[in-house]
């Protein structure tokens, strides 16, 4: 299995890029390979029409990522909770992404907060970012908070009880993900799934 893990920040050095890279590493133990997008410097220039001209400039620019987007079996979204939102480079990134690099694969959302936070951004990509893309987010998600002290090393059962508690979660989520990876890549190679009358969602 190959999942793609999206870092959300912003900021270089971010909890969630730390986060992200927990999650690489763990996925290894489970045989599962990954890669992480990390829009630490906003990478990614804003979204302009030349995206939907395949000759621009924006457009070359954006296929290597989308690519990766288009060949994984699995995604992770790690947004961090910014003014109780998800980072605008995160969601400029999902305006790049169309059906046809994401749609039916799953993706588990993961919100990550310094204090008790950590809620908002799950909530406010559950009502957005999968319309016209179709990724499938899965019902289980992460929510890390007083991130700066948890998720600092890998071992499940080192660390206070609340870091051993989200470690444990992760474990579990990852598992899931990993479950819907496998089942909906079958249903993806036996369904034509992409309709041409039907490129957006409703
Ligand atoms: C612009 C900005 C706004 C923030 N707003 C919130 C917030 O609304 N709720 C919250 O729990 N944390 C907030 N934080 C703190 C983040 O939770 C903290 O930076 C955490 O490490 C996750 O962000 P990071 O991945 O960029 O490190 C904010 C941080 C920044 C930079």
């Amino acid at each position: 299995m190959n999942i793609v893990i999206i870092s959300g920040s912003h900021r270089q050095n971010s909890q969630s890029l730390k986060v992200s890279n927990w999650l690489a590493e763990h996925l290894k133990t489970k045989s599962a390979k990954s890669e992480i997008i990390d829009l630490s410097g906003n990478p990614i220039p804003f979204w302009s029409e030349e995206a939907w001209n395949a000759e621009s400039d924006l457009a070359k620019e954006m296929s290597p990522y989308l690519e990766k987007i288009e060949k994984a079996d699995g995604l992770i979204l790690v947004s961090p909770e910014w003014h109780g939102m998800v980072p605008s480079g995160l969601k400029n990134f999902l305006l790049y992404v169309s059906s046809q690099h994401a749609a039916h694969n799953p993706s588990l959302l993961v919100g990550v907060s310094a204090s008790r936070g950590g809620t908002y951004p799950i909530a406010e990509l559950r009502m957005s970012g999968y319309k016209n893309n179709r990724m499938v987010y899965i019902p289980d998600h992460l929510i890390v908070s007083n991130c700066e002290n948890v998720m600092n090393d890998p071992a499940l059962d080192s660390g206070e009880k609340a870091d051993q508690y989200i470690k444990n979660r992760a474990d579990y989520s990852l598992n899931v993900l990993l479950a819907y990876a496998k089942a909906l890549k079958t249903m993806r190679d036996e369904h034509d799934l992409l309709s041409s009358d039907y490129p957006f969602g409703m």
